[in-house]
C-alpha cells in the first residue's frame, strides 16, 4: 500500500542528540523511503500555547528548521513547511472544534499536566484546544502514518476519533491514520543519568556543539551514580557510542576517560558535515524562511483542497 507520512515538529529551539536519535533521524529514514509522500512541518502555532514562547518562537523556528535541513530533510524530496504559513490548519481546526466535545479535551494527559497548578479561569484556551489543531494539521493531508513519540499518542487517538465522527456525520472523508511508533530511545541526561536528556545546561549535547564543547560536556558526564541495575551514566555513554556507529569500539573500557574521549570523537565526527551545513544555513536566515514558504505553497495545494471538500460536505458554502 502507498503510505503518506506526516509529522509536526514542535518549534522548541535547538535540538539535542536525544531529539536526533528519537525523531529526526527516523524522519529522514522515512523521507528516503517514501519521498514525495512525506509532509513535515514546524508547529509554531502549537509552540505559542506555552505563554513565554511568544518572543522566542521565531528564533526557535529558524533553529529547528536549520537543524532539520542540515540533518537531511530535503525540500526537493518531502514537503517541509511552517504551520502558520498554511491558514487551512486553523480554519479546519475551528470546524473540528464544533464537533469535539469539551470532555475529550479535558481528559488529555498533556492538558492536565500543563494546566496543573493554574486556576481554571486562567488556563489559556489554546492549551485546551491544542489537540484539535493537531487533528486538523494531520487530517488536511489525509496521511496513513503519523510518526510521533509516546507523549503524542493520545492526541493521535483523538485525531482518529474526530475523523471517525466527521465521516459518520458527513460521509467518508478522512482515513484514520495509524501511529508509526518512533523507536522509544531513552537518551539520558549527562549530569543526572537517572533522568531523560532535556535542554538545560551541560546535561545535553546539542547537534551543533563544536568538538571541544562535546568533549568538555562529556568529561563532566556523571559515571559514578550506581543503582541496583548498574551504572546508568556509563550505560548511557556506551549506548550512545553504539547509536553513533562505533560498535566495534565498545569494548571493556576500564577507564571512563577513554570511553568519554572515544565517544566525543565519534559524535564530533558524526556531526561534522551537519555543523558545516547548519552554519551555512544560519548565515542566510532569509533563505530558511523561503524554503519554509515554498514548502507551504506545496502544502497549501493539498490543504485547501481538503478544506474545500470539508466546507462543501458540512454545507458551509
Ligand atoms: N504536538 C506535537 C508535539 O508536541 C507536535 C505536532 C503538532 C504534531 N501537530 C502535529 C505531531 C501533527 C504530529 C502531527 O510534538
Amino acid at each position: 500500500m502507498k503510505e503518506t507520512i506526516l509529522s509536526g515538529i514542535r518549534a522548541s529551539g535547538k535540538l539535542h542528540i536525544g531529539n536526533y536519535l528519537g525523531a529526526l533521524k527516523q524522519f529522514i529514514e522515512l523521507q528516503d523511503k517514501y519521498g514525495r509522500n512525506c509532509y513535515f512541518f514546524i508547529a509554531d502555532l502549537h509552540a505559542i500555547t506555552t505563554p513565554f514562547k511568544f518572543d522566542e518562537v521565531s528564533e526557535d523556528t529558524i533553529q529547528v528548521a536549520a537543524d532539520y535541513l542540515a540533518a537531511g530533510i530535503d525540500p526537493e524530496k518531502s514537503t517541509f513547511f511552517l504551520q502558520s504559513y498554511v491558514p487551512a490548519h486553523t480554519q479546519l481546526a475551528w470546524i473540528f472544534e464544533s464537533i469535539t466535545p469539551l470532555g475529550e479535551l479535558y481528559r488529555m494527559t498533556q492538558f492536565k499536566e500543563k494546566s496543573e497548578g493554574i486556576k481554571n479561569e486562567s488556563v489559556n484556551t489554546g492549551l485546551l484546544t491544542y489537540p484539535v489543531l493537531m487533528a486538523a494539521d494531520i487530517l488536511l493531508y489525509k496521511p496513513t502514518l503519523v510518526p510521533v513519540g509516546e507523549d503524542q499518542t493520545q492526541h493521535l487517538e483523538l485525531t482518529r476519533k474526530i475523523a471517525r465522527k466527521f465521516n459518520n456525520k458527513f460521509g467518508k472523508t478522512f482515513p484514520e491514520p495509524k501511529n508509526y511508533a518512533l523507536k522509544p530511545l531513552r537518551i539520558m541526561s549527562l549530569t543526572d543519568p537517572t533522568k531523560k536528556m532535556s535542554k538545560t545546561g551541560d546535561e545535553a549535547l546539542m547537534l551543533d556543539d563544536p568538538p571541544d564543547e562535546i568533549l568538555r560536556k562529556l568529561k563532566k558526564a556523571v559515571t559514578a551514580t550506581d543503582t541496583k541495575q548498574g551504572s546508568p551514566g556509563v550505560d548511557n555513554l556506551k549506548f550512545l557510542l553504539e547509536q553513533f556507529g562505533a560498535t566495534a569500539q565498545v569494548k571493556d573500557f576500564s577507564k571512563y576517560n577513554e570511553l568519554k574521549e572515544t565517544l566525543a570523537k565519534t559524535i564530533a565526527d558524526y556531526f561534522a558535515d551537519f555543523r558545516a551545513k547548519k552554519k551555512t544555513l544560519l548565515s542566510k536566515p532569509d533563505q530558511i524562511h523561503e524554503i519554509l514558504a515554498e514548502g507551504a505553497k506545496k502544502a497549501s495545494k493539498v490543504a485547501s483542497q481538503t478544506l474545500a471538500e470539508v466546507k462543501q460536505k458540512i454545507g458551509l458554502i
